[in-house]
């Protein structure tokens, strides 16, 4: 039985999780579990992976995101070949609000890929951590989730059904061994939002977003807003009255 800490990434080629994969592997050997639904993609992660960190495990495992049955046999059979210390839930996809507003198929699809799709694999988690009383569940939500905005509010949605849910798994696992982190990142650079760069938006590194994600695993914390100001930008956000916060052009 291997001594090194076993960390399932879902969403192993998201930029976000890729440099998360990075400083786990770089700070000690680790083994990891990398999901995803394209094999290609995926290899390329894992070939990368194995330069920088070559005493470290990887395995690749393609999966199917939305159907409940086969999130369930994916996330059985990691478990077969043994426990999980970390899952860091990570995919997602920004739509285009407009888009979502005019066809409803491309509105449900945001909302199964962004909420219902995390929330499936973390209950699957939730369950045999349960059973071990041991591990870690930590989910990328967004700030986007923290209260709904004309531009964004379908994604948001999303994103805030995955607060919601983190917040109930919280309680449910109090004072037990296994803990939930969510992440709440700002908008940071990475190939979801080059379209935004492109445009000039101000954008956060993805390698700092990445090393508060995994410092804040460390240490257990319950909620990361990655960079930390947006802790203070969506609190007052969050406390605009309607009649004010209507008037913005957020
Ligand atoms: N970047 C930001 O500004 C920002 C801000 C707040 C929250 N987030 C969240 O951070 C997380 C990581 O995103 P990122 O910025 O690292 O973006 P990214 O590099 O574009 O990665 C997106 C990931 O989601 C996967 N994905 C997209 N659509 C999918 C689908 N329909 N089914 C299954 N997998 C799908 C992609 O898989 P493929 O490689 O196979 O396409 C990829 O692994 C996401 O949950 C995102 O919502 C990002």
């Amino acid at each position: 039985m291997s001594s090194k800490k076993r960390i399932v990434i879902i969403g192993a080629t998201s930029a976000m999780a890729e440099h998360c994969a990075r400083l786990w592997s770089q700070k000690q050997a680790v083994d990891l579990v990398l999901v995803g639904r394209d094999a290609q993609r995926l290899e390329r992660v894992a070939s990368d992976l194995r330069v920088r960190s070559p005493e470290s495990g990887l395995q690749t495992v393609v999966a199917q995101f939305l159907d409940p049955a086969a999130i369930d046999a994916t996330v059985g059979q990691i478990f077969a070949s043994g426990g999980v210390d970390i899952v860091l839930i990570a995919h997602g996809s920004l739509p285009d609000q407009a888009d979502g507003q005019e066809n409803l198929q491309a509105c449900r699809e945001a909302l199964e890929v962004n909420g219902i799709s995390p929330v499936l694999y973390a209950e699957a988690f939730a369950k045999r951590m349960a059973k071990a009383d041991s591990g870690c569940i930590a989910l990328i939500g967004s700030v986007a989730g923290d209260r709904g905005r004309k531009s964004n509010y379908i994604y948001g949605a999303a994103k805030g059904l995955v607060t919601r849910y983190a917040e109930g798994l919280q309680h449910r696992f109090a004072g037990s061994g296994v803990k939930v982190v969510l992440i709440k990142p700002g908008p940071t650079e990475t190939p979801m939002t080059s379209h935004l760069k492109a445009k000039g938006a101000k954008l956060a590194s993805v390698e700092s977003v990445a090393g508060q994600i995994v410092d804040g695993v460390a240490a257990g914390k319950a909620c990361i807003y990655a960079p930390r100001k947006w802790w203070l930008i969506m609190m007052v956000i969050r406390h605009l009255p309607a009649f004010v916060f209507n008037k913005i052009n957020i």
